[in-house]
């Protein structure tokens, strides 16, 4: 059976997207399992180079060893210089949607264009210090903007709220154009800041720390971020 797409969902639609990186990966197939049972069809994956962020998190074979025990969509994040490189080996080992930075090294254009060429979807995405001005050019050209709550590199940070003017900026000028873009926000999503990031536009709502590390498990986390969220 072919495998959900993002583009298969509105953007008026509320998705939580649980970051994987602050899973137990010890115990990663029972975490993406109970996020499954709480009905997550979003699994967001960070990839960190220690260059573009001062980290380095997971890459290719984590998402080869998990590809086969879960149907979720797999929403990959590039936080790399280069993304243009490695952009098939993601799409081999089970990507289905992957977003790179704007403030990347490689050139904008190619890599959506490299990302086309696997019947993917593409995202753009940028730091908080990057006007939103930068990525508008590309609106008519992507699936998914992913505005950086926090500064890209680590879980667990506070959510910036300053960010909400480019949030709510960006919905304007998605719904005036019509389409179905869809409004990605990423770091310090908690079961407080999820409303003000729903009122303000903002429709994929990536969770790390919040959902991994609730105390009431996985499930309760979803479903409350989800309660909260509308
Ligand atoms: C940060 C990553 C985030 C991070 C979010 O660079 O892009 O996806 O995992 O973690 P929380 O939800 O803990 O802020
Ligand atoms: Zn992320």
């Amino acid at each position: 059976m072919l495998r959900k797409k993002l583009t298969d969902i509105s953007n008026k639609d509320v998705v939580i997207a649980p970051s994987l990186l602050a899973a137990d990966f010890t115990s990663l197939k029972s975490e993406i399992e109970q996020t499954k049972r709480a009905g997550v069809e979003v699994l967001h994956i960070d990839v960190m180079d220690g260059h573009f962020v001062p980290n380095i998190s997971m890459g290719v074979p984590v998402l080869q060893c998990i590809r086969p025990i879960t149907d979720q969509i797999f929403d990959v994040h590039l936080m790399i210089s280069h993304p243009l490189k490695y952009i098939s080996s993601f799409v081999r080992a089970g990507a289905d949607h992957i977003t790179f930075h704007i403030e990347s090294e490689d050139n904008a254009e190619q890599v959506i264009n490299e990302i086309r060429k696997y019947s993917i979807t593409v995202g753009m995405s940028l730091k908080p210090g990057t006007d939103l001005e930068a990525l508008l050019p590309y609106l008519g050209q992507i699936d998914m903007i992913l505005i950086m709550t926090v500064e890209p590199g680590f879980g667990g940070q506070s959510f910036m709220a300053n960010m909400m003017p480019k949030v709510r900026l960006l919905r304007e000028e998605i719904s005036k154009s019509g389409s179905n873009v869809h409004i990605e926000v990423d770091g310090g999503i908690d079961h407080k800041t999820v409303s003000t990031v729903v009122k303000g536009g903002a429709n994929v709502l990536v969770a790390g720390t919040s959902v991994f590390k609730y105390c009431d498990g996985i499930e309760k986390a979803v479903l409350a971020l989800k309660k909260n969220a509308s």
